[in-house]
């Protein structure tokens, strides 16, 4: 069965680490077929816009688009286009897992959790930001709805149901931020009575970021409204060595846009430095979204096997001495031969 998806190759960085991806994806015979479309600088100097309507149809049409970094400029006017992306399709769960990965500098060994953030509402809100005339009060809204709550603590309880996964953590400030974080925390615990076999536990935020440091092995599937999860989610990332790693998926109910967590990197664009993990990792998850879970898993194992046997193919960031394509000629090797 073929399958379409929107393809965004990105600025900097974006189209090395893209062209790598699709050869690992290709080589795994995953049936899909690839729409490129215009995002970022490019469409900003074809079309006058980093994000023309025609790319937004196509990711419409397909409800599936993986995505490269883009750059924002820097100057006014300019919004950042994965918020763009997220406003457009209504993509309210933010996926974020954060997984060890031998050779990385990180400070613990044998993390596997997910973060699931709310990604539509929260304090993240366009309106009612105001600053008042003298320039002296900035005001803000947190805005926590009942359908926003349930909709993301469900997915998190479903993701966990659908992986084996046995525990969901809610974190909040409940006890400080009474209404909006206590109805989160209200409406997590009734979704949790629909999900018996999995334990669910609520911890309050800032415990919570003490425990990831101290003792990130006792989570599982963490759930959490915006700002928190925008924390713990690059807290994460920390833990198992840095965005080098970290992919994110955004999801909804018509659209689901898979990408790496880092910028486009213009520092190293263009010379084979880029490490392609974490674009790679974003590809895994969305193989597990279409139900190609074996084939995922052989992308996830065999970033394992390379970063531990294969040192020389490796690139300079992971301390190897290979190039993005040479990562991906491993890569292409070791997946091949989990399937
Ligand atoms: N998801 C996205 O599209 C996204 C996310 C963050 C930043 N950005 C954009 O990216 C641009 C650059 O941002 P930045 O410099 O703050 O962050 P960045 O993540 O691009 O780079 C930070 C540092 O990490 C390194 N780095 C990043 N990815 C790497 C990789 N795959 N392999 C090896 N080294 C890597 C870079 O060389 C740089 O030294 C900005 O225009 C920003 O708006 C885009």
């Amino acid at each position: 069965m073929s399958q379409s998806i929107a393809v965004i190759k990105g600025d900097g960085i974006g189209p090395e680490i893209m062209d790598a991806t699709l050869r690992v994806l290709d080589a795994l015979d995953c049936g899909l077929q690839y729409d490129f479309v215009d995002a970022g600088l490019g469409a900003l100097e074809e079309h006058g816009t980093l994000i023309p309507g025609s790319s937004l149809e196509t990711i419409e049409k397909h409800g599936l688009a993986l995505k490269g970094p883009l750059t924002t400029p820097i100057g006014k006017g300019f919004s950042s286009i994965n918020v763009q992306l997220r406003r457009h399709f209504d993509l309210y769960a933010n996926v974020r897992p954060a997984i060890s990965f031998p050779g990385t500098r990180s400070r613990y060994d044998n993390i596997d959790m997910i973060t699931v953030r709310e990604n539509t509402e929260g304090a993240y809100l366009s309106d009612g930001q105001v600053m008042e005339d003298d320039g002296n009060t900035g005001l803000s809204q947190i805005k926590v709805t009942r359908h926003g709550s349930e909709r993301i603590v469900r997915y998190a309880f479903e993701l966990a149901r659908r992986n084996g996964r046995k525990k969901v953590t809610a974190l909040h400030k409940a006890n400080i931020i009474k209404t909006a974080s206590g109805l989160f925390l209200d409406v997590a615990r009734e979704v949790a009575r629909d999900y018996p076999e999995i334990e669910f536990r609520e911890m309050i935020i800032d415990n919570a970021c003490m425990q990831l440091v101290m003792d990130p092995h006792q989570f599982d599937v963490v759930v959490t409204t915006n700002l928190f999860g925008d924390i713990t989610s690059d807290l994460c990332a920390g833990l198992v060595g840095g965005l080098g790693l970290a992919p994110g998926a955004n999801i909804g109910d018509k659209a689901a846009i898979f990408e790496a967590v880092h910028g486009s990197a213009p520092d190293i664009a263009g010379k084979q430095m880029a490490n392609p993990c974490a674009l790679l990792l974003g590809a895994a998850q969305l193989l597990d979204h279409l139900g190609m879970n074996t084939k995922g898993t052989a992308i996830r194992e065999g970033i394992r096997d390379v970063l531990e046997n294969r040192r020389d193919m490796v690139t300079a960031d992971m301390g190897g001495e290979g190039t993005t394509s040479s990562f991906a000629e491993a890569l292409v090797e070791s997946a091949r031969a989990r399937i």
